[in-house]
């Protein structure tokens, strides 16, 4: 949420920084900006609401540093509001009264209101709503003559709470950029003679494949020819660079029209990725070396309590019914964002999973520190190398699933179920799943990237659907135990990219109300697979269709036509992980419904991934 760029080096920094931002442009998309240091101690801001294509254009031909040949500096940002209406002048970077200093700020300073008054009195001049643009007149305070910026940011974070990723220029001292992270990431990307900063890999790769994170709690001063990072108290920490191994090419479209679309198209690829080296046919388990528990630890465990937020939440909910199924233990999902404030229960006996594909989700981050400061055990289900989930975590699974850009999360998902198919297989064989069942569930797990291929070979047909169905008022979602949380997903997909709404409910739930709300105008989508619960879905669908509601049935064989106007077939897998392949056509009928209606697809209005704010 938000993006974070900045620059310095022989190069101009302007191009860095837009292309920087066009990257990250999924983190926030209200509006964007850029500072440069000018010649002789000035500072050069343009920064508009909108996209970074607006930017772009609004970027004046002589805005480029003027000290080419000794190198520039600059720092840029991508906005998704908290503070304040999309705007000129809410944009960032966010200067100081006398232009010297800029900041550009991914978080929330909760002190704002009271640090504002202060500066006021002290006769700053606001020209924001931001709680951002303290920051400026804090550390342009601190930034008396003599003092190194890095001080000057040091002594100005003392009176800050809350949290951030921030870059800070100062035209005064245009050969570095400092840096601070506290609960917003903040990377830095080593280069020949030049540095970058960004708050996302996917801003670095094209220029560094060398890394180096930020841990919460540190600085950096970043020089074209290196850094050093410190900490609050000013003790240097030394930070060993990494390398991103994540492709270039997985931040392209690649020819498809959108990044949705090609995420989609990318899930037997991922979820091949993420079953590499983890299946165990011999001994018919999964091996999960990042467990850090081992079997007798294992067998302690009494529950499962699995958090996440929004897709990450549903991903859990299919989670917990596969723990529950394949190894018999007691598993419930709860949304992070409501388990951090109601002060839980932290058992010993409990493993807690936190599901997150950024792993930079504040209230999931906010669950974890909760849970691991009353003693809890907390396992972390991750797409993000390295990410603050991650590293809060006492082990857990990475899904690599690759890079997720679209904000609407479709790769990950699946890649976060089979994940959890993983965990359940290998607390089930260690508890009381069978050697057959065992066998039974590796087989399935191994058939399902080509049965994915399958259902994403039905695309043609489920576009047609789509836009047949998108003209409706709204959805109604609905599925049985194993389906619901499909249900779920489905619904709030459809929601976040077309903007038509969807209800998901059980569907055993739909005669103790919602049923009043079908009619010819509420189509219902309905996920009935071929299993235990099959006659009870019909029934279902035949109470649907007697109040002359249209449905459409998503399962393994079409219903007749009196309990069905259209259905789409997917393959039947093992009856646990059949949800992830109802699943898929959910994803091509939001896509289709999302391009039916012309939205903006991989950014839809109001949203932005990576959600650090509370
Ligand atoms: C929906 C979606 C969101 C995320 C949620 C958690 O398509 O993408 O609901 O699932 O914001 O994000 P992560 O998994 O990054 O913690």
């Amino acid at each position: 949420m938000c993006g974070i760029v900045a620059y310095i080096g022989p190069k101009d920094a302007t191009t860095f920084l837009l292309e920087g931002l066009q990257r990250l442009e999924y983190r926030g998309y209200d509006s964007a900006g850029v500072a440069v240091a000018g010649k002789a101690g000035t500072l050069k801001v343009c920064k508009v609401k909108g996209r970074v294509a607006d930017l772009a254009a609004a970027v004046p031909a002589n805005f480029f540093s003027k000290q080419r040949g000794k190198g520039s500096t600059g720092i840029g940002h991508t906005r998704w509001a908290t503070h304040g209406v999309p705007s000129d002048a809410n944009a960032h970077p966010h200067t100081d009264t006398s232009g010297r200093i800029a900041v550009v700020h991914n978080g929330i300073i909760e002190n704002a209101d009271e640090l504002r008054a202060r500066l006021l009195a002290d006769g700053a001049v606001f020209t924001s709503e931001t709680d951002t643009e303290v920051l400026g007149h804090l550390i342009a305070a601190h930034a008396v003559e003599g003092t190194e910026l890095e001080d000057a940011v040091r002594a100005a974070l003392g009176h800050v709470v809350g949290t951030y990723g921030i870059a800070v220029l100062d035209a005064a001292q245009p050969d570095r950029i400092v840096v601070a992270r506290n609960g917003s990431p903040i990377v830095l990307g080593l280069g020949e003679k030049e540095m970058f900063v960004a708050s996302d890999v996917a801003a670095l790769v094209r220029y560094t494949r060398q890394v180096v994170h930020l841990e919460d709690g540190e600085l950096a001063t970043v020089r074209a020819d290196g850094f050093r990072t410190f900490t609050e108290d000013a003790r240097t920490v030394t930070r060993q660079p990494s390398t991103v191994d994540w492709e270039i090419a997985s931040y392209d479209t690649a020819g498809y029209e959108h990044f949705l679309l090609k995420e989609i198209h990318e899930q037997p690829a991922a979820v091949e990725r993420t079953l590499s080296g983890r299946l165990d046919e011999r001994f018919a388990t999964a091996h999960l070396g990042g467990l850090n528990l081992d079997a007798r630890e294992l067998r302690e465990i009494r529950r499962v309590k699995i958090l996440g937020c929004g897709s990450a939440y549903y991903a859990g909910e299919m989670g917990a019914q596969l723990i529950e199924e394949l190894a018999r233990i007691p598993a419930h999902s709860e949304p992070a964002s409501e388990f951090r404030y109601r002060n839980p229960v932290i058992e010993a006996d409990t493993l807690y999973v936190a599901v997150s594909q950024s792993g930079e989700t504040y209230d999931t981050l906010a669950a974890v520190q909760e849970i691991k400061r009353k003693g809890g055990r907390v396992l972390g289900v991750v797409n993000t190398v390295g990410s603050a989930i991650a590293r809060e975590c006492d082990g857990g699974i990475y899904l690599h699933a690759g890079p997720e850009i679209s904000v609407a999360s479709t790769k990950a998902f699946t890649s976060t179920v089979i994940a959890f198919a993983l965990l359940a297989l290998h607390f089930g064989r260690i508890n009381d799943l069978s050697p057959a069942d065992g066998r039974r569930i590796v087989a399935g797990l191994k058939a399902l990237p080509g049965q994915i291929r399958e259902v994403l070979g039905q695309e043609a047909e489920i576009a047609k659907l789509a836009a047949e169905y998108a003209g409706s008022a709204g959805m109604m979602f609905i599925g049985r135990v194993r389906g619901y949380p499909v249900a779920r997903e489905g619904a709030q997909k459809l929601k976040e990219i077309s903007y038509v709404h969807a209800e998901a409910y059980p569907a055993s739930e739909l005669k103790h109300g919602p049923l009043a709300l079908i009619s010819p105008e509420l189509p219902t989508v309905a996920l009935v697979p071929d299993d235990e619960l099959l006659d009870k879905n019909l029934t279902t669908l035949g109470e649907i269709k007697a109040r002359s509601g249209r449905v459409l049935a998503i399962g393994h064989r079409a219903p007749e036509a009196k309990l069905a106007d259209h259905a789409i077939l997917v393959p039947k897998s093992e009856p646990e992980l059949d949800p992830l392949l109802l699943n898929i056509p959910l994803q091509l009928l939001a896509y289709y419904a999302a391009v039916a209606l012309e939205r903006d697809v991989d950014k839809p209005r109001n949203l932005a991934k990576s959600v650090t704010v509370e």
